[in-house]
């Protein structure tokens, strides 16, 4: 990080949606087995909203836990970022939605939308803006609600994805620690390989659009499969020698949470032992730009993480985009 002031996370939050749905329930909606669900992929259950919640209700909740994990109040924060690609509506933003909720009266809000690597995307954008001095405290929260975009009867996909939310709150620190470095890419050659088709400009929602089933999630699954191996052990291995660090320094890999074989491999290809890495798939699935803040609450609450240890998140998704990011707690 070049910018004169660094930033911390001072506090984190998360919220997963009450009902879960087992990999045994997605056996009496599509063809599908538990067995294959668990070694292909690792997931066992996921989180659903329940029909009168959306993107903004998720976020409210985990920036609400983070604001008072950090113990800053609503009234502090100067800026709000949400993280996603399932807003509640295509305006206004979510995050305008989350700051009326919260009552963050003074705070900018604006929506970010880089898919699963959002919440890297927008820890970015936030570190430089405070690091540059324009603004003190920020909230970012990655949020989704993927259920109302995945098509129930496309086994491929919607066995993968679940919804919740993760937030941090982020402040300029004295001290030597926090966001040390970010690395982030985007290859729009690859915007085929996932994709909302409908909804948007391109095809608006129409009755024909909706016969056709393109207001639905669709994913190439095995080439993203590939290019998320190489592209987030780039990013970790890029991250880590901007900060002039290396692979042994890392006590935690914060992976994206697609699926536990990507995991593995990157473990592998980075030579990082499997306990080195936070994962959580299990039992949240792909929540797309929640995972990463997701993961990060769950193992600070269980005491993993301590003072001075150095955790490396990373990221890919549609877009194509990705994105790593190494931080000294
Ligand atoms: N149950 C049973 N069989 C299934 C299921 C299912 N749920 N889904 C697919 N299959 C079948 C396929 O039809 C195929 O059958 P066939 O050989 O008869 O044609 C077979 O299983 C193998 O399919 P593959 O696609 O080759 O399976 P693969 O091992 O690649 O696993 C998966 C598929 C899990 C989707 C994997 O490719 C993957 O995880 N891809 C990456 C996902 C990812 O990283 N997404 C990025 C983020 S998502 C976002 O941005 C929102």
């Amino acid at each position: 990080m070049h910018g004169q002031i660094r930033t911390a996370v001072v506090g984190t939050g998360s919220y997963l949606p009450e009902k879960v749905l087992t990999n045994a329930d997605l056996e009496r909606m599509v063809d599908t087995t538990d067995e294959w669900i668990q070694t292909r992929t690792g997931i066992k259950e996921r989180h659903i909203a329940s029909p009168d919640e959306a993107t903004s209700d998720l976020a409210t909740q985990a920036a609400s836990r983070a604001l008072e994990s950090a113990n800053v109040e609503a009234g502090e924060v100067d800026l709000i970022i949400v993280a996603t690609c399932t807003p509640d509506m295509l305006l206004p933003a979510t995050a305008c939605i989350v700051q009326h909720n919260i009552k963050a009266h003074k705070a900018v809000a604006f929506d970010l939308e880089a898919a699963c690597s959002g919440f890297i995307y927008a820890l970015s954008v936030a570190s430089n803006l405070i690091s540059s001095g324009i603004y003190h405290t920020a909230l970012i929260i990655g949020a989704e609600t993927f259920s109302r975009f995945i098509d129930w009867k496309d086994r491929s996909t919607c066995v993968l994805l679940g919804d919740g939310a993760g937030a941090v709150v982020l402040r300029a620190t004295p001290k030597s620690n926090g966001l040390l470095d970010f690395y982030l890419g985007a290859d729009g050659g690859g915007a085929e390989y996932m994709k909302i088709p409908a909804g948007g400009s391109r095809l608006p929602a129409n009755h024909d659009v909706i016969n056709q089933r393109l207001h639905y999630f669709q994913m190439r699954g095995n080439e993203t499969f590939k290019a998320a191996i190489k592209l987030m052990s780039y990013s970790t291995k890029r991250v880590l020698k901007q900060s002039g660090l290396s692979i042994a320094d890392v006590d935690y890999l914060i992976p994206h949470q697609a699926n536990v074989r990507i995991m593995e491999a990157v473990a592998k290809r980075l030579s990082l032992p499997l306990d080195k890495i936070i994962i959580n798939i299990q039992s949240c699935g792909n929540t797309s730009a929640a995972t990463i803040p997701i993961a990060l609450d769950q193992a600070v609450q269980e005491g993993k993480i301590a003072d001075g240890n150095l955790i490396v998140l990373v990221s890919f998704g549609a877009g194509l985009t990705w994105g790593a990011c190494a931080i000294k707690w």
